[in-house]
């Protein structure tokens, strides 16, 4: 009987955790702004992953409408400083998670040109 209690455990265990920003998306696919769009108001202000990254998990880890990037009258529709508060670690790894998603460098193609050497025109 232990060991069967023991196994049971063992599996629980190695069952995939949920995914970081699965607790997110709750709110932001229905009753908040999606995180792509989120993420593209961040890029505009921030510049880079990093910066992006350092500012989200900042919000995260004690909003406030000081550090919101969102426009103001959404500031004054949803009060920013009400947002869910995260530990740095859940921040983090939610944050993380959303760069990977939403990067759009690893999902630029550069095409290969035809008949380069033929072409006169360019
Ligand atoms: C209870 C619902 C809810 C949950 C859960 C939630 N959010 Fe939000 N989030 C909102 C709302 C509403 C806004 C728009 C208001 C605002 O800007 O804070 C928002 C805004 C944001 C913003 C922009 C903040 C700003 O104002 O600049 C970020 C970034 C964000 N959420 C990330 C996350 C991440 C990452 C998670 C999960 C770890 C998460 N949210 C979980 C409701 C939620």
């Amino acid at each position: 009987m232990g060991r069967v209690i023991l196994i049971l455990l063992l599996g629980l265990q190695c069952l995939p955790a949920q995914k970081p920003l699965a607790r997110c998306t709750d709110c932001h696919s229905t009753s908040a702004p999606p995180l792509s769009l989120v993420y593209r108001r961040y890029l505009m202000f921030d510049s880079s992953k990093e910066r992006i990254r350092k500012h989200m998990v900042d919000f995260l880890t004690a909003p406030s409408k000081e550090k919101s990037a969102m426009p103001e009258g959404m500031k004054n529709r949803f009060n920013p400083q009400k947002h869910p508060v995260f530990s740095p670690s859940d921040a983090q790894r939610a944050v993380q998670e959303l760069i990977e998603q939403e990067d759009l460098i690893p999902r630029i193609v550069v095409p290969k040109r035809r008949n380069a050497s033929k072409s006169k025109e360019d």
